[in-house]
């Protein structure tokens, strides 16, 4: 197949289209590298750094039977300080991709949705029927997502929302300024630096090897069945923030405690998934939190070094 991947060089986006281009699919990915880096990108996809709000993007449509639309502004914080460009990439620029797929008559899209869709719904395990989208950046993904719904109603788009939770491993932006959980512990670890935790360390996350991602991801594009649906795409299991630092510090033996700081704003205290609807097809989540984080460890350590 042709396939499109907007947001390529980020760590959700480089996963799948190394998978896909090994599975022979031609792929085409689309990123402004704002967040995502070129090194990301596998040498056989085709690359176009180009923003997803241009219509030059049109232009690379021409011919893809699939998109997977992942391109997003997606750090709570950043969201939160700058809610119009949030709404111009995540809502605009979904209608931008959305619009070009329709121009080239792409018959299948995915989108990238987010747990932060069940902010507000305090029941557990999140099932995809009842959202409560609370922040800038849920809400945006709302929007986002809801154009989507659009395009699937009046244009036959076939439409399958994936909304993943916590992913980590390999590729997972380890540079920004607060990176994702697992890359941070392991990076001031291997510095032999006392990682940050914000807030008690008590909230509790439900953690996805990005392989077990790029699995439903493929399954999403492949299986029909799932046109028209929603998929959480979690493990199903919860840990503390304070668990996963003592799993880290378990693998490297540094010796050294956490520094506790205030709470960030807008963090959810617990995110867990039903993943009832997704292992109906099959899927399930296979590695471990133990295996992905000495995977996470070896590729941030293989970076520090470089
Ligand atoms: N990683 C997670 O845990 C997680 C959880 C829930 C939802 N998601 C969603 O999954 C998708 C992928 O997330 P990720 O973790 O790979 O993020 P990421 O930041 O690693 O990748 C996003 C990519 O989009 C690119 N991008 C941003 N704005 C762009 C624009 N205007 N034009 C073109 N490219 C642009 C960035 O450069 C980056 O490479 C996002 O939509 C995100 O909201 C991710």
């Amino acid at each position: 197949m042709r396939i499109l991947i907007t947001g390529v060089a980020g760590f959700v986006g480089s996963n799948l289209a190394a998978r896909l281009v090994t599975e022979g699919h031609t792929v085409i990915g689309v990123d402004n590298l704002s967040s995502g880096v070129a090194e990301n990108v596998p040498p056989r996809v085709i690359f176009y750094r180009t923003d997803i709000r241009s219509r030059r993007i049109f232009q690379f449509f021409e011919g893809v039977e699939a998109v997977f639309h992942l391109a997003a502004k997606n750090c709570l914080f950043d969201c939160l300080q700058d809610p119009v460009e949030t709404a111009e990439i995540n809502v605009a620029g979904t209608a931008n991709v959305l619009e070009a797929a329709r121009r080239a008559g792409v018959q299948k899209l995915v989108y990238a949705d987010s747990s932060a869709e069940y902010e507000g719904v305090p029941e557990f395990p999140s099932k995809v029927e009842r959202i409560a989208p609370l922040s800038v950046y849920a809400r945006s993904k709302r929007a986002g997502a809801m154009f989507c719904e659009a395009y699937a109603d009046f244009y036959r788009l076939r439409l399958t929302t994936v909304r993943y939770f916590n992913v980590y491993g390999p590729a997972q932006d380890w540079r920004r300024s607060i990176p994702p959980l697992m890359s941070a512990f392991a990076m001031k670890l291997l510095k032999r630096e006392r990682p940050i935790i914000y807030g008690t360390g008590e909230k509790r996350r439900d953690f996805i090897y990005i392989d077990d991602v790029t699995e439903f991801n493929v399954l999403a594009l492949q299986d029909p069945r799932t046109d028209g649906c929603v998929y959480n795409v979690g493990s199903g299991v919860n840990y503390s923030v304070n668990d996963i630092f003592l799993e880290v510090e378990d693998l490297l033996r540094t010796g050294l405690a956490p520094i506790y700081r205030d709470d960030l704003p807008g963090e959810a205290e617990i995110t867990l998934a039903d993943i009832g609807t997704a292992l109906k097809f099959g899927w399930r989540p296979r590695v471990g939190l133990r295996e992905g984080i000495v995977k996470s460890i070896a590729y941030v350590r293989e970076k520090l070094l470089v």
